[in-house]
């Protein structure tokens, strides 16, 4: 028997602290780092970003979230049956930022676990969670998507530092008589792990490596333009549908010319894209929820509408998830 999954609700978060490239470049300034607001807004369309207080971790971003989606749904923490956070900045080395997430929110007793495929990392969480519950082995899901890249930032890097943000985003996914999710489309390549990274890890007591993030933003760039055409259009593919059926884009939002470049490959107009890069820079796993969220509370997204979320990230990752919403 095949199910039919949906997402009944949708939130998201923001930490307070909101950051213009004017008061970002000032605070680089006094590290003799120099930028400006003219050369981030005119390379990657970002204005503004959120970063989390000290102390305040990716759980904490998730679980308001995730709180919120629940609320949106009209269900509670123990409605949900299972729990995925999509994270590469989890609270710990272990436990899971998801397990963390499940006691903050008050659920006990589910499956709560994370996903990392950086920011493809919402996209595989919510074909996972799609796939658990066809095949039976859930019912309500509550995904999410929580970063704060602040942490793994090289403020001495301005070729990176200027580009991320903090935040989360979450659905909640049900068994539903109707579609719901239409198709999903998954990928990665290691081979090209090296170009976006964070080489770090924790041995023997110690962090070892250079826990911080190194990028190749044009092989990035180059790489993403590429995936993100191919992957939409297999997942339209798979349904039976074609580019002209998007009623909106939702793509990761990491930079204001691969989403334009993007939309032009698929021959949609910007007018269907939700962005959101601007006012929150890139913020990896959670930016795709944090677009749908924004989009459904501001009246634009409305139900039956036909929506294509896509990703692509370090490892390298990328996916798509079409869906009727
Ligand atoms: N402020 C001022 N000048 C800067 C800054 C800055 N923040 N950063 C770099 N520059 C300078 C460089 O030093 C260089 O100066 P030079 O010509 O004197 O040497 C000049 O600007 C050009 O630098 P490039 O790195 O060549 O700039 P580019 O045009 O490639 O833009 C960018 C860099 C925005 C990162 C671009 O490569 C890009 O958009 N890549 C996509 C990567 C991306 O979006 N990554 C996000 C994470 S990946 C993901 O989420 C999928």
């Amino acid at each position: 028997m095949s199910r039919f999954c949906r997402i009944t609700g949708t939130g998201s978060y923001l930490p307070p602290r909101r950051l213009t490239n004017a008061d970002l470049a000032a605070e680089l300034a006094v590290k003799g780092i120099e930028t400006s607001d003219e050369w981030i807004v005119e390379r990657t369309g970002i204005r503004a970003r959120h970063f989390a207080d000290e102390g305040v971790g990716s759980s904490d971003l998730a679980a308001q979230a995730g709180l919120r989606a629940l609320e949106a749904a009209g269900i509670t923490a123990a409605d949900v049956d299972l729990i995925i956070v999509a994270t590469s900045t989890p609270d710990m080395v272990f436990p899971s930022t998801a397990t963390m997430v499940q006691h903050k929110i008050g659920a006990a007793g589910c499956p709560a676990f994370d996903v990392q495929a950086v920011c493809t990392g919402f996209i595989y969480g919510l074909s996972v969670a799609h796939a658990m519950l066809q095949a039976g082995s859930a019912r309500r899901a509550l995904v999410i998507g929580a970063e704060v890249f602040s942490r793994i930032l090289d403020f001495k890097d301005r070729t990176t530092c200027v580009l991320f943000g903090d935040g989360a985003g979450a659905v909640v996914l049900e068994l539903a008589d109707a579609p719901g999710i239409l198709a999903t489309d998954l990928h990665a390549d290691g081979r090209h792990r090296d170009i976006l990274c964070v080489p770090g890890h924790v041995s023997g007591g110690s962090v070892l490596g250079d826990p911080v993030l190194k990028m190749d933003g044009q092989a990035v760039f180059k790489l993403a333009v590429g995936v993100l055409e191919e992957t939409a259009r297999t997942s339209l593919a798979k349904a039976g549908l074609n580019e002209g059926d998007i009623d909106w884009l939702i793509p990761h939002q990491a930079n204001i010319r691969i989403m334009q470049s993007t939309a032009r490959k698929l021959k949609l107009p910007l007018e269907k894209v939700v962005v959101t890069v601007d006012q929150h820079g890139n913020t990896s796993a959670a930016s795709i929820p944090l677009a749908l969220d924004l989009a459904v509370r501001d009246g634009r997204i409305v139900r039956g509408q036909t929506l294509m979320l896509e990703g692509v990230g370090g490892g390298f990752t990328w996916g798509s998830v079409l869906l009727r919403y």
